[in-house]
């Protein structure tokens, strides 16, 4: 990690310091922060939640959590001392002003200058609002870039409830004060979208209606819902995943080159992506989504339980557990390119990549019997698990006589780059700190990305899908989603760690 620490004193207030996300995700990042270097030396960490802890049962708990999380494996003794004396509790019922006024004065009267404070709300959804009234009550707040708020997703249930929330935020903090978190932007494979497209010149001729024939995005997950059914229930896949995280995979495919690296023109092109996307009707859903859930099955070899006998989810639950979608951008650049996106739970592996397949050579000089294996050249952008790039071309088998076989030209980030990549956290974290909002969603993405999906959640909400659970769990997903894919004479391409080793 390169970037330039940010060295003024800082107190994180963790809302919803005993929950999941904080042992899983935020603390471990703090933690790795500290022992990397890239906190100031005058930090504080304070979690605020109902729950009856102490500064000590507080660290003791955050101490399972990276141990069990962390990159880094267990904690060193004197590593995790040395943060954890940084980690202070407050017991407390978000509504209740005396806590704001004990917030808004925090930090150590021995600090050099008063610290930023960064509000992280890593609570259930319906009490952001909460929080947020009750910050909106201290009147220093508002554009005041000492004060920041985290919002952890999901942002909103839907167009409506996202542009409340918005107005809700916008009356208290001003946007360069908000930081709403899609995690997936933090992923080093995710920012290096833009280095790779915007950092080389081959790329661009070739980026474009003339050249690309289609692209596909596949994040799919091994992991069921877990303990999250309450949340999952009442989400689905489109919201969980496809609103945030692979619309924002889409928007780094097709965005433009920005000017400048700085968060408004990134996020202004961005913009304009989701602008561009084909609003579907409602009558055009079936032909443009698709929806699954699973059955029983098994992944990785082990049985799985259906998605309705899942702790906390409805024995007729119509929850999507998969989702699969056709869109298109009408621009100049992508007209008529389509982009499908698929993600979905329970899935054969977990396996995250976006390929670009080309089109197909306007000739073809060989006989059909030298090209049996013969595929048109394919870009892939593996964002996980093996994080890298794959180009597939076509090469001579060698041997006598002219056989085509597929090859691969890659680059795996393990290999050349020989040092861990920082936990996504870990880099959104650090950026809060610095005060740039680039890898955040600014309102008008989040508003455009449920623009786009709204017309899927209206239909998919008013009619029960008859068929589920229509996949079994370590399948890719239901058969209408190859439909979906086969009405344009195309298939989904089984991601390249899928694929069966090639000459064994
Ligand atoms: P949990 O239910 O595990 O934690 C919720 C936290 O909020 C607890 O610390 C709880 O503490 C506190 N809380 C305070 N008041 C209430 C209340 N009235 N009802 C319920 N909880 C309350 O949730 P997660 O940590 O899983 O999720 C937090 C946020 O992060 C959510 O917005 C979620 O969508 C998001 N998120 C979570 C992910 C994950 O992997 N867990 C992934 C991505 C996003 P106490 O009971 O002590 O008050
Ligand atoms: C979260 C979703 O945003 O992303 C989860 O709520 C999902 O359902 C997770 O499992 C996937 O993230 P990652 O980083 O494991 O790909």
């Amino acid at each position: 990690m390169n970037k330039k620490i940010n060295q003024e004193p800082v107190v994180i207030v963790l809302f919803g310091a005993s929950g999941d996300l904080s042992a899983r995700k935020v603390i471990p990042a703090l933690y790795n922060l500290h022992i990397g270097g890239f906190l100031p030396e005058e930090y504080s960490i304070v979690g605020v939640a109902r729950s009856e802890l102490s500064d000590v049962l507080l660290r003791q708990r955050l101490h399972d959590g990276v141990n069990k999380f962390s990159r880094r494996g267990i904690a060193g003794e004197q590593e995790w001392a040395s943060f954890a004396e940084h980690v202070h509790y407050i017991q407390a019922d978000y509504d209740d002003p005396e806590l704001y006024e004990r917030l808004i004065n925090i930090g150590d009267p021995a600090w050099e200058k008063p610290p930023n404070i960064i509000f992280y709300l890593a609570t259930p959804p319906n009490l952001f609002t909460v929080v947020i009234e009750q910050l909106g009550k201290i009147p220093v707040l508002r554009g005041d870039l000492r004060y920041r708020i985290v919002i952890e997703k999901p942002f909103g249930h839907d167009l409506e409830s996202a542009r409340a929330l918005n107005k809700d935020l916008l009356q208290v903090f001003e946007e360069q004060q908000i930081y709403r978190i899609d995690h997936y932007l933090g992923k080093e494979t995710v920012q290096n979208i833009l280095a790779f497209r915007f950092g080389n010149a081959i790329w661009e001729p070739l980026w474009n209606r003339n050249f690309i024939d289609h692209v596909q995005i596949t994040v799919a997950e091994k992991i069921g819902i877990g303990q999250r059914g309450r949340y999952y229930d009442s989400a689905g896949a489109l919201r969980d995943m496809i609103q945030n995280h692979l619309m924002q995979l889409l928007c780094l495919i097709a965005m433009e080159a920005p000017s400048a690296f700085t968060a408004d023109e990134i996020r202004n092109k961005k913009v304009d992506v989701m602008n561009a996307i084909r609003l579907i009707t409602k009558a055009e859903v079936p032909a443009y989504a698709v929806r699954g859930q699973y059955g029983q099955g098994s992944v990785d070899g082990k049985q799985v339980q259906s998605y309705r006998e899942e702790k906390d989810v409805g024995k007729a639950s119509n929850t999507e557990t998969f989702a699969a979608l056709k869109l298109f951008v009408d621009n100049w650049r992508w007209q008529g390119v389509p982009f499908y996106l698929r993600t979905g739970k329970c899935m054969p592996g977990r396996v995250s990549e976006i390929s670009l397949q080309f089109r197909p050579v306007p000739h073809h000089p060989f006989s059909h019997l030298n090209t049996q294996v013969f595929q048109p050249n394919r870009l892939v952008i593996q964002i996980e698990p093996n994080e890298g790039v794959v180009l597939r071309t076509q090469a001579k088998e060698p041997g006598l006589g002219m056989q085509l076989k597929p090859v691969d030209m890659m680059y795996c980030y393990q290999d050349v780059f020989h040092q861990p990549s920082p936990d996504a956290y870990e880099t959104l974290l650090v950026d809060i700190m610095r005060n740039d909002p680039s890898l955040f969603m600014r309102a008008d993405q989040v508003e455009a990305a449920w623009t786009v999906i709204q017309p899927i959640l209206d239909v998919w909400s008013e009619t029960k899908e008859l068929n589920f659970p229509n996949y079994q769990a370590g399948q890719w997903g239901p058969s209408e989603a190859e439909n979906l894919v086969a009405r344009d004479r195309k298939t989904w391409l089984l991601p390249i760690s899928f694929e069966p080793k090639r000459g064994s």
